[in-house]
């Protein structure tokens, strides 16, 4: 395949740029030597199997199918999309490390044979002490792989090949020391050495006693992860097999299964997209004690969070002080102020979907004072001087390396459809979601239910009210169509 129908398939240079956070005139360069550099093929190959077109990581090219059939294009032709639709059996790597769970991962390894699904599994040292890999052989219908420096598995299928071949990469279960090797990225055996190898998304499935799963050192292990595009499925809680009562129990195997089904390639309608999400309100410092705040519930951009997840998207949601849960299988960063939340949405890019939910506060206090401040005796207040803060929407929309969606929210009291039109503009989004902040007798804040116009460079549309859950949904299916999924 060559460059330019590869930059073509991936929706132009701008798109080329933001996957490999590179400037205009690198791409360029590449075009004119025809060929992307070494380190960023592999995330070239992944963008293009997240397309749904296979071709060779180290070359680029087009690869022959697994399972020749009639009718199919022949190597080379130009016809990508006829390659994608090739019937290919997914691989699932799956890594058990040591824990009681572990016998568990054999109930997985049926299941996902039951699917069809072909299944290699590389077993840690401590794995070894709860099962055996004669049983997960015999299950699994393949050898399993324990020893980085075994001559017999190198020859066989070398780790780096383990670790590229894989579609999905799942770790059930994983212990908090696979997590700590995975955050810190060590490579001392064949699990970590082939985790760190991988291009394929990776699942991790936790389980382990309730204090190891809450303390704060697994709990910043498992954010770093997360924000590295790792998703998570579980820990359930529940009675432990040591005793103890809480988060820390694997996940059912239906669950995982699920989890894994989501990061098939082609499998989520928005799988391998990354998308940045803000939601809730944010809280601006008055004092060492007091902010200004408003009633954002951040419940519209969990759902959309949520909802692009669920379809396969990387999602890294920022969120101010909320009571909602944060969703599976997003990277959750949590911030105050305006300018923390800012901060924290550009480091997210280069992203191709950003939407922003939340209801950034326009002023933060620009004599925010460090310690609390007292009332004065002759009953006079204290002024505040306000500061205007950054428009992270309008920011994100004029970026450098632009995410090709842009979506804002637009709460309005009056003249909803015309106002948002012209924040759409201003604001440089490519669509709006407005609703109606000033109807006494249905308020959106708080609420489970929104009514909402979609507005675009072709128009307004009115959508019915439903729950911000439904409109999570609507809203992903609108995404998916924007990118032909
Ligand atoms: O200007 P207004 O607050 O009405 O715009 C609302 C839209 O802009 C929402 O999508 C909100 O998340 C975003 N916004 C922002 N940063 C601000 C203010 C609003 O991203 N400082």
């Amino acid at each position: 395949m060559g460059i330019d129908a590869i930059i073509d398939a991936l929706g132009g240079p701008t798109q080329v740029q933001a996957l490999l956070g590179v400037g205009p005139s690198a791409v360029s360069n590449y075009r004119a030597r025809g060929q992307f550099p070494e380190y960023a093929r592999v995330r070239v190959w992944q963008a293009l199997k997240a397309r749904g077109i296979m071709v060779d990581p180290e070359t680029l090219s087009f690869e022959a199918p697994n399972t020749p059939q009639q009718d199919t294009p022949q190597i080379g032709t130009t016809d990508a999309r006829a390659i994608s639709k090739l019937p290919l059996e997914p691989t699932i790597l799956l890594i058990i490390s040591g824990g009681i769970a572990a016998y568990k991962a054999l109930e997985l390894i049926r299941r996902m044979r039951d699917r069809h699904w072909h299944v290699r599994v590389v077993m840690t040292a401590s794995a070894q002490q709860f099962i055996t890999p004669l049983s997960v052989s015999a299950l699994s219908g393949n050898t399993t792989y324990h020893d980085l420096f075994s001559l017999t598995d190198e020859a066989e299928m070398g780790h780096i090949r383990l670790a590229r071949e894989a579609d999905v990469v799942v770790v059930a279960p994983s212990t908090a020391n696979l997590m700590a090797k995975m955050a810190y990225g060590l490579a001392d055996d064949l699990a970590s050495t082939v985790l760190l190898a991988t291009g394929a998304p990776v699942l991790i499935a936790p389980a382990m006693n309730p204090f190891m799963w809450a303390n704060p050192a697994t709990q910043t292990n498992k954010k770093l992860l997360q924000q590295r595009g790792v998703r998570f499925v579980g820990p359930d809680s529940g009675d432990m097999a040591c005793g103890e009562d809480g988060a820390g129990r694997l996940a059912e195997p239906k669950d995982i299964i699920t989890a894994t089904e989501a990061l098939l390639p082609g499998n989520g309608r928005l799988n391998g997209l990354k998308a940045v999400v803000t939601s809730g309100p944010t809280h601006e410092p008055i004092d060492a004690v007091r902010y200004i705040a408003n009633r954002s519930s951040g419940k519209q951009g969990h759902a959309i969070a949520a909802a692009l997840a669920k379809e396969g998207a990387i999602v890294t949601l920022i969120s101010g002080p909320v009571d909602e849960p944060p969703p599976g299988g997003v990277a959750l960063v949590s911030v105050k102020t305006a300018r923390e939340m800012e901060t924290a949405a550009l480091a997210a890019l280069p992203s191709d979907i950003a939407i922003c939910a939340a209801a950034v506060g326009d002023f933060s206090v620009a004599n925010e004072s460090a310690q609390k401040i007292k009332k004065s005796d002759d009953g006079e207040a204290p002024t505040l001087a306000l500061r205007q803060n950054p428009d992270i929407l309008a920011t994100i929309s004029h970026h450098q390396v632009r995410p090709r969606l842009v979506i804002g929210f637009a709460a309005e009291t009056e003249n909803v459809v015309d106002y948002a039109m012209a924040k759409r503009l201003r604001k440089g989004a490519d669509w709006m979601l407005a609703n109606d902040v000033g109807q006494a007798d249905a308020p959106v804040f708080g609420s489970d239910y929104n009514l909402v116009h979609l507005i675009t460079a072709m128009g307004n549309e009115a959508w019915p009210e439903v729950s911000k859950q439904e409109i999570a949904n609507h809203l992903i299916d609108r995404i998916a169509t924007e990118f032909n999924r």
